[in-house]
């Protein structure tokens, strides 16, 4: 079986996903890691950026799918990216990532990215970002997910904060479409 016939028949026989059966945030929980090599370097010999942000989209998505079991999922939105230190060559590159709120279609994950030097043991918070997906069925349009059910105290805190940030989002979005159609 070639790949693309083992890609179609895996849709086909896809379990029916309960849209009332909420998950946690611990359920789709996933870190992804790699040792940074010389393909990975910038032209200062760190770690260029988009190599970073790539991590960071692949390993949020796994969240994504994981949380949602729908085969595809699009990124829709990079909410915001903090680069806040550099990582180097050799460094592993930790990519940390759970969902923090999930709205009808789309789930915002936040991300949290680690660099550690293995030798010495010293660890460097190098980047944030909060990724915006969309889950979309075969005719790539936006499909229901199952909702975030916070488990504990601590993962309604990360939903109530991401919650607000949505609100925040949407209401700068309306304002941003007006003031453009205002000048149209
Ligand atoms: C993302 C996409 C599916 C949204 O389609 P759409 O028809 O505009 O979607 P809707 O307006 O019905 O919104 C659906 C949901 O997505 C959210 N959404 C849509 N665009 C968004 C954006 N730019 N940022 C954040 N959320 C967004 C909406 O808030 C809504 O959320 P909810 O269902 O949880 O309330 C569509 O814009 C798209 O396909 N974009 C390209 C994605 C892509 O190719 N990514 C790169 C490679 S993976």
């Amino acid at each position: 079986m070639n790949p693309f016939e083992r890609i179609v028949k895996r849709y086909q026989t896809l379990p029916k996903v309960d849209l009332a059966q909420g998950r946690s945030i611990a359920y789709s929980r996933s870190t992804t890691r790699r040792m940074m090599g010389l393909q990975d370097a910038n032209a200062q010999g760190n770690v260029h950026g988009g190599v970073i942000m790539r991590m960071v989209d692949e390993a949020a998505a796994i969240v994504a799918l994981k949380h949602s079991q729908c085969p595809t999922v699009v990124t829709a939105r990079v909410e915001r990216f903090d680069f806040l230190a550099p990582a180097f060559i050799g460094d592993v590159v930790s990519v940390h990532c759970e969902m923090h709120y999930v709205g009808r279609t789309s789930m915002e994950v936040g991300v949290e990215v680690i660099a550690e030097d293995v030798i010495s043991g010293e660890k460097r918070h190098i980047a944030s970002s909060y990724v915006i997906y969309v889950a979309v069925d075969e005719n790539r349009k936006p499909t229901p997910v199952p909702p975030l059910v916070p488990a504990d105290d601590e993962e309604q805190a990360i939903v109530e904060q991401a919650r607000i940030r949505r609100m925040h989002r949407q209401k700068i979005d309306n304002e941003l479409r007006r003031a453009k159609e205002g000048k149209e």
